[in-house]
């Protein structure tokens, strides 16, 4: 499979800029950038003891002038503007020192914020001077194209992430160390490695498999190993040629999880839509019979959307435990309406619903497959507030 003129799942060398450019409109799901972050670092920086810092003292962090880097960021990123799909997630990584101009231009590019999301290192590394307070986290931006994106977000399996919490915006990561950290002759390959847990939390909670994971500056290659390794399809751009070798070195090594292991089953969960709402939405009708499968236990749907079977009256649930002498049961699976001599569970009518009328974050999530003509469309009479509705 190819991008343009490009292989997908390998890494270029390149000016980002320029391979941007042939990359066509539209055809990416998710683009992951740490660039360069202006550090202006003057000079060496040495600890107490004397020992020199391994601070990012790049040639490729080196920019003439603030002016330079903003013209530098506004070019890439408006070509990532470009050929983000219109469902696609755009994120970026920052410190201080880059951070505020590149969401400030961000913006004006077009893309919209979602979150920024801090990433909190438990092990920064120290203030050596003491000047100042530690510098312990980086910031990333999510964006998308518009305001109106239908983007991907796996809000439950990030929930599932965290003990079944909402998954907060600050996340605990430590800085990359130890076996995880590429060497190259004992030095280490790149200063500014990314953790890997940074790039699978993201890559896994705003993209599905097979997607097209783009990432404009690879550097060690975090982004597309991390990509390989959750069987997403990925392209990534580096100007340094070591750095290409490094990070192809690297992907060589790396064993994409099997798909059935990749599948967001979480997300397939029933949606959440009330028994009222079918009512309002003239699924089910004020006065209508409602029935158990074998048809012998009815029930009469009130207007203030409890049901009355026999005087037995209350939600769909608590009528059907009463009547199977159980503390609890499940309304959605025990009651049916009838059309056309038919029993059509209520569960059914709950799908469609969904289907029709909530949109899913999750493009490829085929909720129910309905028959088609098994259910009749809610016409707008058959609304709580029209004509015919009781
Ligand atoms: C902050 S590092 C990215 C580190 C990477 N995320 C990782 O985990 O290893 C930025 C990278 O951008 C590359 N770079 C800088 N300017 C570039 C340009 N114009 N085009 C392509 N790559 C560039 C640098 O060579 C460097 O490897």
């Amino acid at each position: 499979m190819s991008l343009g003129t490009f292989d997908l799942d390998t890494i270029y060398q390149g000016d980002c800029i320029e391979l941007l450019k042939k990359i066509p409109d539209n055809s990416v799901d998710l683009i992951f950038a740490d660039p360069p972050y202006n550090l202006q670092l003057n000079g060496e920086l040495y600890r107490p003891n004397q020992t020199k810092v391994d601070a990012v003292n790049d040639a490729w962090d080196k920019f003439s002038s603030k002016e330079d880097y903003d013209l530098f960021t506004e070019k890439w990123m408006q070509e990532c503007f470009r050929i983000l799909k219109n469902s696609g997630s755009f994120w970026v990584i920052g410190t201080y020192h880059n951070i505020f101009r590149v969401g400030n231009i961000l913006q004006n590019v077009g893309f919209w914020i979602l979150n920024d999301v801090i990433w909190v290192k438990p092990n920064p590394m120290p203030n050596f001077k003491g000047t100042r307070f530690n510098n312990a986290h980086e910031t990333l931006i999510w964006a998308t194209k518009s305001k109106h994106s239908n983007y991907t977000f796996h809000y439950h399996s990030l929930k599932a992430m965290n003990d079944d919490l909402q998954m907060r915006s600050d996340w605990w990561i430590p800085i990359c160390q130890g076996e995880e950290r590429i060497r190259v002759n004992g030095q280490k390959a790149h200063s500014t490695q990314k953790p890997a847990e940074l790039l699978f939390r993201i890559i896994l909670s705003t993209s599905n498999p097979n997607d097209i994971v783009l990432d404009p500056f690879s550097g060690s290659g975090t982004t597309a190993t991390v990509a390989k390794r959750l069987g997403r399809r990925f392209i990534a751009f580096d100007k340094e040629p070591f750095y290409v070798d490094v990070a192809m070195q690297r992907l060589e090594k790396i064993k994409p999880i099997e798909n059935e292991l990749l599948e967001y089953k979480i997300e397939n969960k029933k949606p959440k839509v009330p028994f009222g709402n079918l009512i309002e939405k003239g699924y089910i009708k004020i006065g209508e019979i409602i029935y158990s499968k074998d048809g012998k236990i009815q029930a009469q749907v009130q207007a203030d959307t409890t049901i009355n079977s026999n005087g037995i009256v209350g939600s769909i649930h608590k009528v059907s435990a009463t009547l199977l002498k159980k503390d609890s049961n499940n309304g959605w699976t025990f009651w049916y309406i009838k059309q056309n001599n038919t029993l059509i569970s209520i569960d059914v009518l709950r799908y469609d619903y969904e289907n029709k009328f909530l949109k899913t974050r999750n493009k490829d999530l085929n909720l129910f497959p309905i028959q088609e003509g098994l259910v009749n469309v809610p016409q707008e009479n058959n609304l709580i507030y029209g004509n015919n509705a009781v």
